[in-house]
């Protein structure tokens, strides 16, 4: 039988990497998009890629870069994928506020780039783009929580373009009869998400900690909820939504909602430190109830000049239809980041 082909942008990125080797393991010829750095961006997926020579199965990358239409184009006539699966972005909402053009440029015009090259070259291409919770903004629904029916109301450059992407996949599902699917994806993390994303800077941290029992950890708003699930179960999710029988819209989420602070805390509790808060104005310091030393304190530079208070979704369409369901709670989720970089740190002693 011929083998599905597949192209994922944000190959590099923590959910490309591991979409990437779930499309392997399912007999997928995998395909992705790695733009030209100045040092190796290929370190999630190099493992598959060193198995090349001994194996039949791995990833072919191409250089390349959403924001090029051309480029785009030339990719998509060039390998010719039954499914392209949209990762890439400027991925980051606090710095989406440091540089709002090239925010929207790679996350609205890049979406647009990918839909437009599918469109005119082969309107058969399964397409699935990565929107996000964040478009919700501070919007909730009568039971408290987000699903594919609550008003959008985004807080950030960040939110406002993948909003615009969100709607832009639908104005070529609808226009063009294109499968184009979203997946609303709330906050999914791993051991291998970026480390200047809330959970990982908090798992490195505390890995560090439970070494040296030493450092400070400098935070910005404790107070905001997160909805947090576990990568892996997510990019499950992404290839259910363009296996399923139409294009539609799907929110995928843990279903639960936890403050900052308590992700915190839990990630603390992992390594047997209890933490104390004292609260000065809006300023949290977080003690070692132990030896009452300060781990902790938030700093205005965290802070962002909008927040989005309070996230929870609702992933029971996903559910019915797609057949899926997350599978890490949070305990599990540090447990799993905490320990790994525990791990890499005995590595590099
Ligand atoms: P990530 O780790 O930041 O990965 C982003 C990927 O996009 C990287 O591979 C990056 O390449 C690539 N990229 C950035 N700009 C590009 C450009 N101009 N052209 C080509 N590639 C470019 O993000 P993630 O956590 O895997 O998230 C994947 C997608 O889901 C993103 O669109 C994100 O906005 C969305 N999303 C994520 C979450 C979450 O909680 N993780 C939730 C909802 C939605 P480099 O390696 O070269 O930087
Ligand atoms: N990054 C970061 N760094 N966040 C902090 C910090 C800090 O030092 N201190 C507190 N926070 C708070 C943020 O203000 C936010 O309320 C929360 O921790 C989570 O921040 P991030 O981990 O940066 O994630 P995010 O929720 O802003 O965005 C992520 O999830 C979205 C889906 O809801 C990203 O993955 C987005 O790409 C994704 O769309």
């Amino acid at each position: 039988m011929k083998k599905k082909v597949a192209l994922i942008t944000g190959i590099t990125g923590q959910d490309g990497s591991f979409l990437a080797k779930l499309l392997l393991s399912k007999n997928y010829k995998v395909h992705g998009i790695k733009r030209r750095t100045s040092f190796f961006s290929t370190k999630r997926i190099d493992d598959v890629l060193k198995e090349k020579h001994s194996k039949n199965q791995t990833i072919n990358l191409h250089y390349g870069d959403v924001t090029d239409s051309v480029n785009c184009f030339d990719l998509i006539k060039k390998i010719k994928p039954d499914e392209v699966y949209h990762l890439a972005a400027q991925s980051h909402v606090a710095i989406s506020f440091e540089q709002p053009y090239y925010t929207a440029n790679v996350d609205f015009l890049g979406t647009l780039n990918m839909l437009e090259s599918i469109r005119i070259y082969n309107k058969k291409i399964k397409f699935y783009n990565a929107a996000s919770s964040e478009m919700y903004g501070d919007s909730r629904n009568s039971i408290g929580e987000q699903n594919e029916n609550t008003t959008f109301n985004p807080k950030s450059p960040y939110a406002v373009s993948k909003l615009a992407s969100f709607h832009l996949t639908k104005v070529y599902r609808e226009s063009y009869g294109m499968f184009a699917s979203n997946g609303i994806l709330f906050n999914h993390e791993s051991e291998i998400r970026g480390e200047n994303f809330l959970t990982r800077k908090v798992s490195k941290f505390v890995a560090k900690y439970s070494f040296t029992k030493k450092g400070i950890l400098l935070l910005g708003n404790l107070d905001s909820y997160r909805d947090w699930g576990y990568a892996p179960d997510f990019v499950d999710g992404i290839w259910r939504i363009l296996q399923y029988k139409h294009p539609d819209d799907f929110v995928l989420s843990s279903g639960i909602t936890h403050s900052v602070k308590k992700f915190v805390i839990l990630a603390f509790k992992h390594i047997g430190v209890e933490l104390k808060f004292k609260k000065i104005g809006n300023q949290y310091f977080g003690y070692n109830k132990l030896n009452n030393n300060l781990v902790l304190k938030t700093i205005n530079y965290y802070y962002r000049p909008n927040e989005v208070n309070y996230l929870k979704g609702n992933y029971l369409k996903a559910k019915k239809k797609l057949k899926w369901k997350p599978k890490t709670n949070i305990n599990n989720l540090i447990k799993i980041m905490v320990d790994n970089d525990i791990e890499n740190l005995r590595k590099s002693l």
